[in-house]
């Protein structure tokens, strides 16, 4: 097996830096928005790591690059592919994942090998993987996991490019292009919306607004915690398991809840 790139440099500042803008929030339209998932590698870091391991170490061919200093202008002139595929918003950048995969394809005699992730997690390799057109297998134990991945890497590219087909867009939109997943999200958004609307229907009842100074409010987020009886006989109350009722220690004042012992009644 040829020596890889991976083994003998890596442009590390440059996917260290691109790496840490891909963490940070607010950066707009990204494939973590999907679902949160812990541990997920940075996508430039999956990219680069991806790519270094599928193209040779110059070394490895001394009849084209017989001196050391043409390895290192050859080491130098991949690493400069690297940083193109650590650039800001690379879904606008088509051309990079080109060059990439002819790069790929030339160091792997024209048969481009397939990527297995079996603990794919949120699917920052097999999504950088399927980029420049390699043939990915992703699974992982959780079924979330499993969920994000097919959502993200065999739905959606399978709606590319297609005009949506609920009825509101279908009679306002008549003749419109639609590119990319524009036309999916428009009719998640459609269908979506008919999906909450039915659920406020059916259970809305088990979520009621609050009062809050006079104020009808709506709850943004309720906490469900598992339950056991009270083994006391005068007692035998649901006891909720909790570690803590404080929600929020950092800013004062804290933020916590209140226990309300409801007598059992019907819903
Ligand atoms: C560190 S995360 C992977 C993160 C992923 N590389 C990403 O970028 O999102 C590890 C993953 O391994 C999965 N996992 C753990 N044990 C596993 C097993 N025995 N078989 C399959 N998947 C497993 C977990 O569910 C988790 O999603």
């Amino acid at each position: 097996m040829p020596k890889k790139l991976i083994e003998v440099a890596l442009p590390l500042d440059t996917i260290n830096d691109a790496s840490a803008y891909d963490k940070m929030p607010g950066i707009g339209a990204h494939p973590k928005g999907i679902h949160h998932w812990w541990a997920r590698l940075p996508l430039p870091t999956a990219r680069a790591v991806l790519f270094a391991s599928l193209v040779d170490d110059p070394s490895e061919h001394p009849d084209r690059f017989p001196t050391e200093e043409a390895q290192d202008a050859e080491r130098e002139r991949l690493s400069g592919i690297i940083r193109e595929l650590c650039q800001k918003k690379m879904h606008l950048k088509q051309d990079v994942f080109k060059k990439a995969h002819e790069e790929i394809l030339r160091h792997c005699d024209g048969k481009l090998p397939t990527v297995l992730d079996p603990f794919a997690g949120g699917g920052s390799i097999p999504l950088e993987a399927m980029r420049p057109g390699l043939p990915v297998i992703a699974s992982d134990l959780n079924p979330v996991a499993v969920l994000i991945n097919k959502a993200m890497l065999e739905i959606l590219p399978e709606f590319a490019n297609q005009t949506p087909v609920n009825p509101e867009s279908k009679r306002r939109n008549v003749g419109q292009e639609w590119k990319n997943a524009h036309g999916l999200a428009e009719d998640l958004r459609y269908y979506g919306r008919l999906i909450n609307e039915e659920a406020k229907r059916r259970i809305g009842k088990f979520y009621p607004s609050v009062k809050v100074n006079g104020k009808e409010l709506n709850v943004i987020t309720w906490l469900w915690e598992r339950t056991v009886k009270c083994p006391n006989p005068v007692c035998g109350c649901e006891m909720p398991l909790v570690r803590s009722f404080v929600l929020s220690s950092k800013r004062k004042p804290n933020v916590f809840t209140q226990p309300v012992v409801e007598r059992r009644r019907e819903l």
